[in-house]
């Protein structure tokens, strides 16, 4: 696979999850809400989350339609996270995805609602007919798991008590782990779960996903401070003005790079480790080098 094969994928996968959402994120729900929920997830965002899973079911041999619905439920849980994050109450954030954050353009209870019900879309794509049940149920519980107190939510928990706390190491690793790693961490094991795999395989995918997934964060708190917010999307230099504990405040720039770049290489180490051909792990393997070498 050469960097351009793996960009027609990338744009391919990211047509197909846009077709998805487009058509699963209704415009008529009630009092505007359809509105403030398609401005939250359409058109935007790199889509890693999705094409993790996208690449991870390819790789294991599992169908790319029933993918399809695990990389779209995985990319709602991730809009809602981030619309209620920018929120006044949480990040109080004006920009993301290079538009007004989606409590700026319709309020902050549409905002909410938007989120919620975005959670709950999410578990309803992934129970439809078509995909047999115990795969439903599969996804549903590792999604759950993900989002909720022992994932993002968990983690962002953790975020807004650590405001102006010097956090340890573990801590900070624990935080993230939780936070951000969670979800990448599900959107691999859920793609993989289209497919049945062998214990020792589907345990090196899940290791693969932890250490990208813990990367990402790494490489976001990065970003913050070495990127311009038109570059992002979204305001650089939040962390250190929110007075926030990130890998570049306990570390410092360039050893949170080269942590990140670390945990890039011992994600590599596990899908060698999944007993998987080399030539069917060339997606995840680009995207891990994506997640460090990103500039948004
Ligand atoms: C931003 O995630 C929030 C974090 C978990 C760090 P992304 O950087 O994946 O945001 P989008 O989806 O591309 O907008
Ligand atoms: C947020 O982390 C992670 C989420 C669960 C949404 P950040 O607060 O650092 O994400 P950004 O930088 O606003 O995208
Ligand atoms: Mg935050
Ligand atoms: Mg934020
Ligand atoms: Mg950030």
């Amino acid at each position: 696979m050469n960097a351009a094969d793996f960009e027609g994928w990338m744009r391919q996968g990211q047509r197909a999850v846009e077709t998805a959402l487009q058509a699963w994120v209704p415009a008529d729900a009630p009092a505007g809400l359809g509105e403030a929920m398609r401005y939250g997830v359409l058109d935007g965002g790199k889509r890693l989350r999705p094409l993790l899973v996208l690449a991870a079911a390819q790789v294991t041999g599992g169908a790319t339609a029933a993918a399809l619905r695990a990389a779209v439920a995985v990319e709602l849980i991730h809009a809602y996270s981030l619309i209620h994050d920018d929120m006044p109450c949480m990040d109080n954030d004006v920009l993301r995805r290079g538009k007004p954050t989606v409590h700026v353009q319709f309020g902050q209870a549409p905002a909410m609602l938007a989120g919620d019900a975005m959670q709950a879309l999410a578990f309803e794509v992934l129970t439809q007919e078509g995909v047999p049940v115990a795969l439903q149920a599969r996804w549903c519980g590792l999604l759950a798991r993900a989002a909720g107190c022992a994932g993002m939510a968990g983690g962002q928990a953790i975020d807004l008590a650590s405001v102006g706390c010097p956090l340890s190491e573990d801590e900070l690793r624990f935080m993230h782990s939780l936070k951000t790693g969670a979800l990448l961490r599900a959107s691999v094991v859920m793609g993989a779960a289209c497919a049945p795999l062998e214990a020792a395989c589907a345990a090196a995918l899940s290791d693969f996903g932890e250490a990208i997934g813990l990367a990402f964060q790494v490489v976001d708190d990065v970003l913050d401070v070495t990127q311009a917010s038109e570059t992002l999307g979204k305001t650089a230099g939040k962390d250190l003005d929110a007075n926030k504990p990130t890998y570049v405040s306990v570390l410092g720039l360039e050893p949170a790079m080269r942590y990140a770049l670390a945990l890039r290489d011992q994600a590599l180490a596990a899908l060698q480790r999944s007993g998987l051909a080399p030539e069917r792990t060339g997606y995840l393997r680009a995207l891990a080098d994506k997640v460090v070498q990103r500039e948004s």
